[in-house]
């Protein structure tokens, strides 16, 4: 069943008020429910309603008190409809449902003996009846009823209202004063233990905040109490955004789909997002924290104050609230570094997306299951389409927007039309082209040409998006391109008569250019910050990238100029063009190429070490694949082996010197000492890479008396990896200790489902024998399934189709639990078309099989793959 944007109708009745009542017993939830319904002004004469309502079994509905009879209305195909309803009323009703059997977990669930909800998007309908649609806002009170020793907390959204004794069981009443629509609504009943602190707002009122977790878990909560405090006063102080009930409620749980949501008062979040301690998290595991902590935070006003129309509205309030995230986290952090991160996963993960068989919109005009919408296109891309009119704005205009957009539209539920209205009214810009990112689909492709003539010298641009499933024609987008011109010593030139040094140029035709008189000799510096998420193509001269690796101050372009001097190395590896047959002599050529620039950015590491781990590590192997069509993974690994190895070899007295000089002595958390650890990480690596003699010792040193978990982990990876014979001794000495703490059990698994090289299908495979192997956990499942789908392509794409059968016998165990989890993670199979022929056969075959019988998530991705 496809739901379209066109066909968008606003709902008959409103449901003003809910009152819900949930009584928790073994086996069995019984949900009573009162709506208070409305009918819609300019819905004159019609008196029927349908709500939503999946798998509940219905033991009585009610209208203003009285019994309905089997007549008056229909309950099929997870609808029920009721007929004869006056224009204001209430409808009653109690269902039976059954969270103990919930493995999907969408609606009430279970998770290590703790009852918990997901409803977004459509996962209120599988706990009572109800218009499950964004666009009905209604003011909620939940009664939840449970035994009291086994689960003596019983939370809602909003306050605490009433609550009493029952013999053995207790009751708590929460009342919401926040009109919200029903995928905003939570409930948890479970016995956890909270850290407590209190966050004083603007206005001088004092906010309760409550983290709760399992008992044990109760020392990894400071860090994300800390970050919710900061993300609370960075919304107040950048976009004047002030929280709005007397309780903030983070709770940790073990089982979820995502990483967290943003319910009101009472966000739900996976442990994997919210618990840090040194001991047992990475470095990037506490900067996750930090940004999902405040992602949530930050959308209780872009997304629950706010709110979306429709689904298809879903980046008005996901790709707003990235962009805040990632602000937040360049303000709290380095700034050049942030950026430069998440420009690397947008380029490695949502391009690809983009480019494949489920390119979608940034706001889609169909779907069949909601869930698979949940996308880095919607995200990520989503998020770089607000950053585009934030500078287009500047600052401070796009403050005013925002301020007008939060104003206006308080309480409402809305479009991304509505968000670029307010950026239309406080700048006077005329955005109808600009919006054509939010239609189209695909990545757009920017060259660039430069010609130096007597008058100067001149940039030329020719933009082309290539045709995407559904959109064959696509017109010009609206790219802002900022650049600069630099000079012999990296020095940006004056490029105007208001003596500029950087501008932004604005690319809005098929082809443009633009002149720079009397400017000569430059290297440019284009796409400055990356100003659009487009695909930049310059033939630079010879030089010019070492030079930008080199002198550039801006932070994306240098990571950019060394992006290009890798791939272009790995691209003659992978198409044999390096003028030998042997792969390995001509990556040891390629290396000692690169050997002089990359010593340069050694030599600066003190200045930046986050920043120069970012410039000295390889693209992946995953994105080099993505360069060639027709693709053979063979050649891929072995092209990226080998430079690799030719890296870690022709820099080994670096590597060997960063390895050793950036150990430290007492642990610290600090950005400076993270990206220190990261910098040393990465050169242990190198050194095995190019097979070392002290890589090994080395490792093992660092695995036996580490710091924190960056560098016990670090040095794990590399013996496993490159198979150090310290390898399997390491994997057993880790399990035993860390065999009772599950997140860093699922580093464990990851890092060996992602080692790539010669019988990986079946060590794989052997993973899924470990007694703590679970299927029905989603976080394990990842950290398998999807470590070797999606970075372990030398496995995953194994000349014999070993990994592709492995792969289908995956899905089919998901989907029969779990179905969004399977539909996410069938997404690695969407590089089929780009395959060479005797993998696409085979793979195609194996998705064929699994697709008879599939679930609705799994189906519609698995159709988009093979429609192809
Ligand atoms: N709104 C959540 C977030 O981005 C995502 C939850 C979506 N969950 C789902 N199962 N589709 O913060
Ligand atoms: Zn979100």
């Amino acid at each position: 069943k496809t739901t379209r944007l066109d066909e968008y109708r606003s709902p008959a009745y409103r449901v003003d008020e809910v009152r819900l009542d949930v009584d928790i017993h073994d086996g069995v939830t019984t949900v009573s429910s009162e709506l208070v319904l409305q009918r819609h002004a300019d819905a004159a004469g019609v008196s029927s309603m349908t709500f939503n309502g999946e798998g509940l079994s219905l033991r009585s509905l009610a209208l203003d008190g009285v019994v309905l009879n089997e007549a008056s209305y229909r309950y099929e195909a997870g609808l029920l409809t009721v007929d004869g309803l006056p224009e204001r009323c209430t409808l009653s009703s109690v269902v039976d449902i059954e969270p103990e059997k919930n493995t999907a977990l969408e609606g009430l669930y279970l998770s290590k003996g703790m009852y918990c909800t997901q409803c977004e998007a459509e996962g209120f309908r599988h706990i009572t009846f109800f218009p499950d649609r964004p666009d009905v806002l209604s003011r909620f009170t939940t009664t939840v009823r449970a035994d009291r020793a086994r689960f003596p907390l019983l939370l809602s959204n909003g306050n605490p209202v009433a609550s009493g004794e029952d013999g053995e069981r207790h009751w708590v009443t929460w009342e919401d004063p926040f009109p919200k629509p029903c995928y905003l609504f939570a409930l948890v009943a479970g016995d956890l233990a909270c850290l407590e602190d209190t966050f004083n707002t603007m206005s001088g009122r004092e906010v309760a905040l409550r983290l709760y977790a399992e008992h044990r878990d109760l020392d990894k909560l400071d860090h994300a109490m800390e970050s919710l405090k900061q993300a609370m006063r960075w919304d107040e102080q950048t976009y004047g955004r002030e929280y709005d009930l007397d309780i903030y409620m983070i709770v940790a749980v073990s089982h979820f789909n995502m990483g967290a949501m943003e319910n009101k008062g009472l966000n739900i979040f996976n442990t994997s997002c919210v618990l840090a301690h040194p001991a047992t998290t990475t470095d990037a595991g506490f900067q996750r924290v930090e940004s999902v902590v405040a992602h949530e935070y930050f959308h209780n006003w872009s997304g629950n104050r706010v709110t979306c129309r429709d689904w298809f509205q879903l980046s008005l309030k996901e790709g707003f609230t990235v962009f805040r995230d990632q602000e937040f986290s360049a303000d709290m952090n380095s700034a050049a570094v942030k950026r430069v991160e998440d420009v690397d996963f947008l380029v490695n993960h949502q391009f690809p997306e983009d480019q494949g068989p489920m390119a979608h919109p940034v706001r889609p005009s169909e779907y069949q299951k909601i869930d698979n919408f949940y996308t880095l296109t919607i995200y990520e891309k989503g998020a770089e389409i607000v950053r585009m009119q934030y500078h287009l704005l500047g600052a401070e205009g796009f403050r005013k927007a925002t301020d007008l957009y939060f104003e206006r539209f308080d309480g409402q539920a809305v479009t991304c039309d509505d968000f670029v209205a307010c950026m239309e009214e406080v700048s006077g810009l005329d955005l109808s082209k600009f919006k054509r990112w939010y239609s189209q689909a695909g990545t757009p492709v920017l060259s660039v040409t430069a010609t130096q003539d007597e008058h100067g010298y001149s940039l030329n641009f020719r933009q082309q998006t290539p045709p995407t499933p559904g959109q064959a024609e696509k017109l010009p987008v609206v790219i802002p391109v900022r650049i600069a011109l630099l000079d012999r010593d990296g020095e940006p030139v004056i490029l105007d008569e208001q003596g500029r040094r950087e501008v932004v140029l604005i690319v809005d035709q098929q082809e443009q250019g633009f002149v720079f008189p009397g400017v000569s000799g430059v290297t440019p510096s284009l796409l400055r910050g990356f100003s659009a998420p487009v695909v930049l193509q310059h033939d630079y001269q010879d030089g010019q990238l070492e030079h930008l690796l080199a002198h550039d101050s801006d932070g994306y372009c240098r990571w950019a100029a060394s992006r290009e001097l890798y791939f272009a190395a790995l691209d003659r590896l992978v198409k044999g063009e390096g003028g030998t047959a042997n792969v390995a002599q001509a990556a040891e050529q390629e290396a000692n190429q690169l050997a002089a620039v990359l010593d340069q950015v050694i030599a600066r590491a003190g200045e930046d070490a986050a920043q120069a781990a970012l410039l000295l590590a390889l693209p992946s192997e995953v994105a080099l694949g993505d360069r060639h069509v027709p693709l053979d993974p063979g050649r891929v690994h072995v092209a990226h082996r080998s430079l690799r190895r030719a890296l870690g070899h022709a820099l080994q007295s670096q590597w060997l010197e960063l390895s050793e000089s950036l150990l430290a002595t007492e642990l610290q958390m600090d950005g400076v000492a993270m990206g220190r650890r990261q910098l040393r990480n990465l050169a242990l690596e190198y050194l095995a890479a190019g097979d070392h003699p002290e890589a090994e010792r080395i490792a093992v040193e660092l695995f036996e008396l580490p710091l924190c978990m960056s560098e016990e982990l670090g040095a794990l990876r590399t013996l496993v990896h490159y198979q150090l014979p310290g390898a399997a001794q390491a994997l057993a000495q880790f399990e035993k200790r860390w065999k009772d703490e599950a997140l860093v059990m699922d580093q464990w698994f990851s890092v060996q489902a992602s080692a790539g090289g010669t019988d990986q299908v079946e060590r794989v495979r052997g993973l899924l024998q470990h007694p703590a192997f679970d299927w029905a956990t989603p976080n394990r499942v990842r950290s398998v399934v999807g470590a070797f789908a999606g970075s372990n392509p030398a496995a995953f794409h194994a000349e014999d189709g070993s990994g592709y059968r492995l792969f289908a016998e995956m899905l089919a165990k998901v989907d029969a639990l779990n179905p969004q989890i399977a539909a996410r993670i069938a997404n690695a199979a969407a590089r089929l078309p780009r395959l060479k022929a005797e993998l696409q056969g085979k793979l195609r075959a194996e998705l064929e099989s699994v697709k008879k019988g599939a679930s609705a998530n799994l189906s519609e991705v698995l159709g988009r793959v093979l429609s192809n």
